[in-house]
């Protein structure tokens, strides 16, 4: 059985070790106990082999104290890619052990790789923003908006956005409620972009789209090996996360109850207690939560905790429907044609007179966000120049009177039957041309048929 240095004497004229040393910026190999078999000349002004000093047969580590290679013929184990630091300099080193066919370790090569680490710092720092960016983006939805970025200038919006900037300059715990996309969210990203804790994190979680199981080891953590679920290794939750800065709790009714009595124990003590940790760490977070739902009317019915209901509603803010400030559509729409006219490259569009009078009938269930969709919508569904009220939605959603449930009940009957009647004479007078009866009556094609519609 040969030896690694009867193997590496057989190459006599060293091609096999030429070659791999011309491969990177130094080698090494040493044999079974340790002791220096080969080095290439780059190897050895790399380490400072003093001049006429003959490092061949002498102990790796007496050259270079540092070096991991009489470990990786115990162990028999490669370490692919390695920092070392040699003279000062760091190196980026891979060790292989050299085994015989009978798989016996015979010793281990060295190669260094990179002797310039010093180099590669802008790369370093590319990685480590690129990283952070990646994090971000995974696990902190970072403030995106500002207050500037809510559009609209109705009374009840400029009320809001007033409120909310007074409301950035305190700490306390904010309860912003609201219908379904009435802008919840970007209010909390704005509010945390005003506040002192602007430079700290934004960390949003949403309850609703947790499942239970998850809820608590993403909010509070969970210690190495706290469970057998796929995370052993432990997590950070995402109250520490927002350390310093903000924690959004998004549709906080949907916190299941026994999250609620440890989210209670956070906003009394302003500790977290990581799952299976038994330890508990001081946290700095400014809490803002975000309900679409009744949560006097869950209190009442025991699905959500009195005592928190308390905690949080320290400072509610009420986002008004977008039916309550129409006043803000024209604003809205031109910002938001314009953007989505930038991101689809659509031709340039604007709303015909029709179409802006079906959006003041609508009634928005949906909210700021519906309104976008639907612009969507007609920016891909408009045939000429102009988005026609057909292009947002159909005559029949949209409403004729706000005040259904009045008292005038009757009247309103009277009133519309009256209307109606004189539509279909005015249809018949021309021709069955809808377009036509509606201008000799002076009311927009949309309303004529929404008119139409609700008599049906
Ligand atoms: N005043 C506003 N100006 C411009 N865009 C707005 C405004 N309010 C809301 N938006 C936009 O409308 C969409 C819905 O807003 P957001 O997600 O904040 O609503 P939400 O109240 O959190 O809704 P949900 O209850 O459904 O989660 C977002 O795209 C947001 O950017
Ligand atoms: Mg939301």
């Amino acid at each position: 059985m040969l030896s690694l240095r009867q193997l590496i004497q057989q190459d006599s004229n060293h091609n096999l070790l030429d070659l791999l040393s011309s491969l990177c910026q130094g080698s090494i190999a040493v044999d079974e106990q340790g002791l220096i078999l080969w080095m290439s000349d780059a190897y050895r002004s790399l380490i400072n082999v003093p001049e006429g000093l003959d490092p061949i047969g002498r102990p790796v580590e007496e050259l270079l104290p540092t070096t991991q290679l009489p470990r990786v013929v115990q162990s028999g184990k490669p370490s692919f890619v390695d920092l070392m630091q040699i003279n000062n300099r760091w190196c980026v080193v891979t060790r292989l052990p050299i085994r015989n066919p009978e798989n016996v370790v015979l010793g281990a090569i060295g190669f260094v790789f990179y002797d310039d680490l010093d180099s590669l710092q802008p790369l370093f720092d590319k990685f480590a923003r690129l990283r952070r960016k990646f994090e971000d983006e995974k696990i902190l939805r970072p403030s995106r908006y500002a207050l500037d970025d809510m559009i609209g200038s109705a009374p009840a919006t400029e009320q809001l956005r007033r409120q909310a900037l007074r409301a950035a300059q305190l700490d306390t715990t904010l309860l912003l409620l609201g219908e379904t996309g009435t802008g919840k969210e970007l209010l909390a990203q704005g509010i945390h972009h005003a506040s002192p804790r602007r430079a700290g994190p934004f960390v949003g979680i949403n309850m609703g789209a947790l499942p239970e199981s998850l809820v608590e080891s993403e909010l509070f953590g969970s210690a190495p090996g706290a469970y057998t679920g796929a995370n052993r290794a432990g997590r950070v939750g995402k109250i520490q996360l927002a350390d310093g800065g903000t924690l959004f709790l998004d549709e906080i009714a949907e916190m299941p109850l026994t999250m609620q009595a440890k989210l209670l124990r956070v906003l009394q003590e302003r500790e977290v207690e990581a799952l299976g940790s038994n330890q508990l760490q001081k946290v700095d977070v400014r809490i803002i939560a975000a309900t679409a739902k009744d949560l006097k009317q869950l209190v009442q019915t025991g699905e959500f905790r009195e005592d928190l209901y308390y905690r949080l509603n320290v400072l509610p803010i009420q986002i008004p429907p977008l039916r309550e400030r129409l006043a803000d559509l024209p604003e809205l729409t031109e910002f938001m044609l314009t953007q989505i006219q930038r991101q689809s490259q659509l031709p340039e569009l604007s709303l015909s007179a029709t179409a802006m009078e079906w959006l003041t009938h609508y009634r928005w269930p949906g909210n700021i966000r519906e309104l976008r969709n639907r612009l969507e919508r007609g920016c891909v569904m408009a045939e000429g120049q102009q988005i026609e009220a057909l292009d947002l939605g159909s005559d029949d959603e949209a409403i004729t009177d706000a005040d259904t449930d009045s008292a005038g009940t009757d009247l309103k009957h009277v009133r519309m039957e009256a209307e109606y009647q004189r539509i279909q004479q005015a249809i018949t007078q021309c021709n069955g041309n809808k377009t036509a009866a509606a201008k000799r009556l002076g009311i927009s094609r949309a309303s004529l048929y929404q008119k139409l519609s609700s008599h049906r």
